[in-house]
């Protein structure tokens, strides 16, 4: 895995750690090459890379403290907090798996789910990230889940990508594949650049999705309540002032009656 936190805006003395995280410096690290290579000329950028596997990435055991009371009440919090500074000081963040059965490895999975209050409480808004899955092509599940994730903590998912290790490819197909990272990188480098997006349809839903949970379970889940209500996000249409999907805007206006009445039928409390 690498997760890489690019610049601070708006300075001369920007700054950009990268984070990356793998069992091993394998086919992943030789696959994050070309990518470095753009990084590292682009001198605004100042990039920080771990790998998860030396970090300390507690396991979550499930008491979800950080989603009922606050992130500082998990029992690991004081464990966790290098991955959460870090995460707050980027600017961008870019996350690299290899692909193990279909999937990203269970170390990506764990880092997700450390940080599962930012699925209710998202913040990164101003943040961009860039997904880089190894063994792409047939194997997309991964990318897909690391992007719906990060989306789902705020984060703007510009880049994602899928390509095979280039330590396993034929010496003729290298310069394809490296030139392809590199464009991907260079994208993403651009897209830093770029404001925040307009709520597409399947934001805006999951938006709405989120308000009506976040008002009905306001006696279960008070955190997330004060949360969103002190972002003003319960008379809000979207999460940022931007140009919403109006399709969905309408649509959300239909659901939102039926959503309140099945959340209600299903949860207690609600
Ligand atoms: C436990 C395990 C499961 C794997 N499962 C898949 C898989 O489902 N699909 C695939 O294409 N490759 C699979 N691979 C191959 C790896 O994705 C591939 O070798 C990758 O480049 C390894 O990256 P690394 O050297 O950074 O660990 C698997 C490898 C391991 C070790």
């Amino acid at each position: 895995v690498l997760v890489q936190f690019p610049r601070n805006r708006g300075g001369c003395d920007e700054k950009n750690p990268l984070v990356s995280g793998s069992f091993r410096k394998g086919n992943t690290h030789q696959t994050l090459v070309p990518i470095r290579e753009v990084f590292s000329a682009a001198p605004e950028l100042e990039v920080r890379e771990f790998l998860l596997k030396d970090m300390v990435v507690p396991r979550c055991f499930g008491c979800a403290l950080c989603i009922s009371k606050g992130k500082e009440f998990c029992p690991t919090f004081a464990e966790e907090k290098e991955l959460q500074d870090n995460l707050e000081w980027c600017d961008a963040l870019v996350v690299a798996s290899p692909v193990y059965n279909g999937r990203e490895t269970f170390i990506v999975k764990a880092f997700f789910d450390k940080f599962t209050h930012f699925v209710h409480r998202p913040c990164f808004f101003e943040k961009k990230a860039m997904v880089l899955v190894t063994r792409g092509g047939l194997f997309r599940e991964a990318g897909k889940y690391i992007s719906k994730t990060l989306r789902q903590w705020g984060f703007d998912v510009t880049v994602s990508c899928g390509e095979p290790e280039l330590p396993v490819l034929r010496e003729h197909l290298l310069p394809k594949v490296e030139g392809k990272l590199k464009r991907k990188a260079m994208a993403f480098v651009r897209s830093l650049e770029k404001g925040k997006p307009p709520a597409a349809f399947s934001r805006k839903i999951w938006f709405e999705v989120w308000k009506v949970n976040v008002s009905l379970g306001k006696a279960i889940n008070p955190v997330d309540y004060d949360y969103w209500n002190s972002q003003g996000w319960l008379e809000a249409s979207f999460y940022y002032p931007t140009r919403v999907n109006p399709f969905a805007k309408m649509l959300s206006v239909v659901l939102r009656p039926i959503m309140e009445s099945q959340m209600r039928k299903t949860f207690k409390g609600y």
